[in-house]
């Protein structure tokens, strides 16, 4: 038994913030931020906004595309740092939101590797038989927990919605996943805070070592993308198309020299919705579907890493 990817959906919120707006807050430049991240500009969410309905829009999309409906689902998965609130979870609000009551909902919270968790959980549930149809998103409102005085965190994230539908079956789909982690180096990248007693108790905006995650995340995206390779058999040269974790322009040109896969084999989307965490690897997904890019029998290698740290590969083939 195997799961394979039957549509793809996203979503970014309608208002666009460029560096160049956001230079008229903080101490930035548009050449700043565009040399060093490749970022130009983000999607924000409005204040009514909240993240199941970021997934809600992808999801449709998906379902749309994989020409399926809601009530089929046998299990929703939602990937999310920012949750729309501390219970019940955001996939039980989008499962809700879709019209579906049946099957499993729950959250995964890996931060930036979420989706690629979220994949990794889903693919391992449909091979064991759990059920036949499994949704799989990643939505954020990371807008809500930076300090938009902070310019060394507020220029590098953004807003947004990734899903994929997937299906069991006799064929891959999914040829091998690896997930990691390591919370010895969980304060280089986190969330300090937390709700207590009817307040917040700690520092509720992202704090981060810009130059420690950097190393670390173009270190552990080779080792992993390396390692889901070798499982499956698959060398680089046979890799169609790399779509790893959207943080930063020069992480994925790092990690793709590494690897030996140049610029023509990467999906890089972060310059038009910067660090959208766990949306970000299925943004990048659906826009090289939907354009085309990925075809049938193409051999795609996700990866991602975040905070805690957490990190992790899928190599799939596509149906
Ligand atoms: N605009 C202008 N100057 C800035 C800004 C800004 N937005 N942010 C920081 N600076 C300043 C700093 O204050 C510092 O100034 P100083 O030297 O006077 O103290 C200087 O710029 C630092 O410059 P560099 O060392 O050249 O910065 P660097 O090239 O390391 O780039 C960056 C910083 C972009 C944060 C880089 O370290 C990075 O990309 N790290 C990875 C971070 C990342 O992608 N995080 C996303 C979350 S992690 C994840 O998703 C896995």
């Amino acid at each position: 038994m195997f799961s394979r990817i039957l549509g793809t959906g996203s979503y970014l919120p309608q208002r666009l913030v460029t560096n160049a707006e956001l230079a008229q807050q903080v101490d930035t430049s548009d050449e700043w931020v565009r040399s060093r991240t490749g970022i130009a500009q983000r999607h924000i969410a409005a204040d009514d906004e909240c993240t199941s309905d970021l997934a809600l829009e992808a999801s449709r999309r998906a379902l749309e595309a994989a020409g399926i409906e809601a009530k089929d689902l046998g299990l929703i998965i939602v990937a999310t740092t920012t949750p729309d609130m501390i219970f019940p979870s955001t996939a039980c609000i989008l499962q809700a939101k879709l019209g579906a009551r049946s099957g499993a909902a729950f959250d995964v919270q890996a931060v930036c590797s979420g989706f690629v968790y979220a994949l990794a959980t889903a693919d391992a549930m449909l091979r064991g038989g759990a059920c036949h149809y499994a949704l799989v998103v990643g939505a954020e409102i990371y807008s809500r927990i930076l300090d938009w005085n902070d310019r060394g965190t507020c220029v590098l994230f953004g807003d947004g919605a990734g899903a994929v539908v997937l299906a069991a079956g006799d064929q891959p789909g999914i040829l091998a996943q690896h997930l990691h982690a390591d919370g010895a180096h969980r304060e280089i990248l986190c969330v300090p805070g937390t709700v207590a007693n009817g307040a917040v108790s700690g520092h509720p905006f992202v704090t981060m070592e810009g130059g420690a995650v950097f190393r670390f995340a173009v270190r552990v995206l080779d080792e992993v993308s390396r390692e889901v390779l070798a499982s499956a058999g698959v060398g680089v040269d046979q890799v169609d198309w790399f779509i790893p974790h959207q943080a930063n322009a020069r992480i994925i040109e790092a990690t793709g020299r590494k690897l030996g896969l140049g610029p023509e084999r990467c999906i890089v989307t972060v310059d038009r919705h910067a660090n959208t965490s766990a949306a970000s690897v299925p943004l990048a997904l659906d826009l090289a579907v939907r354009d085309g890019r990925i075809q049938s029998q193409h051999h795609v290698l996700l990866a991602a890493v975040g905070g805690g740290f957490t990190w992790g590969a899928v190599l799939l083939k596509w149906v």
